[in-house]
């Protein structure tokens, strides 16, 4: 599903963020990316949704290189390939039901089609009752829920979460780690970059360690730190 072969990256200013990058997941594994802080999670993310390009390397995402497409098809690509981020980014000027189906809306989709898959979204994050309502007025557990919802209504192959629970609390960062076990478990690949050691050592899943920018380390039911 996701291919790295060879990847470096390297910012315009110098800094090396990834180098020398082997990497495969396979479809509907669950994989956390763990390494201190600038260690180059954020950039693997970035790359797999083209934000960012590699220097070198060859970067293939459900087989196809997201260096070599075209500028086209990216939006294509974006819809495979769901992100959600630790300070949500939600549009505080739109309603819960109106965030999550907005890419939707957007991409042309008829209304009863956004309706349908927002209503879908909003079900299988728990948050139905509270589709009216605006960022502002939930807790930061229901705004992640939210993004989660937002980022599933195209139905991506991938989720990418960027350190998903570091604004929340720990109850709450347990119930966003179940509800990323269920997506998976429903066939969405998924990758989870993370500084939370008590969740990693919890699920026991593939933990892939990075440190300045490389791969130290890539175990099976690993731990956050061995
Ligand atoms: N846009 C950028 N321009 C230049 N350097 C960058 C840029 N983004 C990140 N970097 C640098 O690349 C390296 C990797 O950063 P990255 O954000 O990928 O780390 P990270 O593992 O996500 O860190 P954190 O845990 O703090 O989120 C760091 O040295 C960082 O300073
Ligand atoms: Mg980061």
């Amino acid at each position: 599903m996701i291919t790295l072969d060879d990847v470096s990256k390297r910012y315009p200013n110098g800094t090396f963020a990834l180098r020398d990058v082997d990497l495969r997941i396979d479809a509907g594994e669950f994989v956390f990316v763990v390494g201190s802080s600038g260690a180059g999670k954020s950039t693997l993310n970035r790359l797999l949704i083209r934000e960012e390009m590699p220097s070198s390397g060859r970067v293939v995402v459900d087989g196809q290189d997201v260096a070599r497409m075209k500028r086209s098809q990216v939006p294509h690509l974006r819809r495979k390939v769901g992100v959600v981020f630790q300070d949500f980014k939600l549009l505080q000027t739109k309603t819960v039901a109106q965030n999550i189906g907005f890419a939707l809306v957007v991409t042309g989709h008829h209304p009863d089609v956004v309706r349908e898959e927002t209503d879908r979204a909003l079900a299988l994050v728990g948050l139905t009752p509270r589709r009216q309502h605006f960022p502002r007025e939930l807790s930061g557990g229901e705004q992640q829920r939210t993004a989660i919802a937002r980022a599933l209504v195209s139905r991506p192959r991938i989720l990418i979460a960027d350190e998903p629970t570091g604004n929340l609390d720990p109850v709450t960062s347990w119930e966003i780690i179940k509800l990323f076990v269920r997506v998976n478990e429903l066939g969405t690949t998924l990758l989870m970059a993370t500084h939370n050691a008590e969740i990693v050592n919890a699920l026991r899943r593939r933990v892939i360690h990075l440190d300045q920018g490389a791969i130290v380390r890539d175990e099976r039911e690993g731990l956050y730190a061995a």
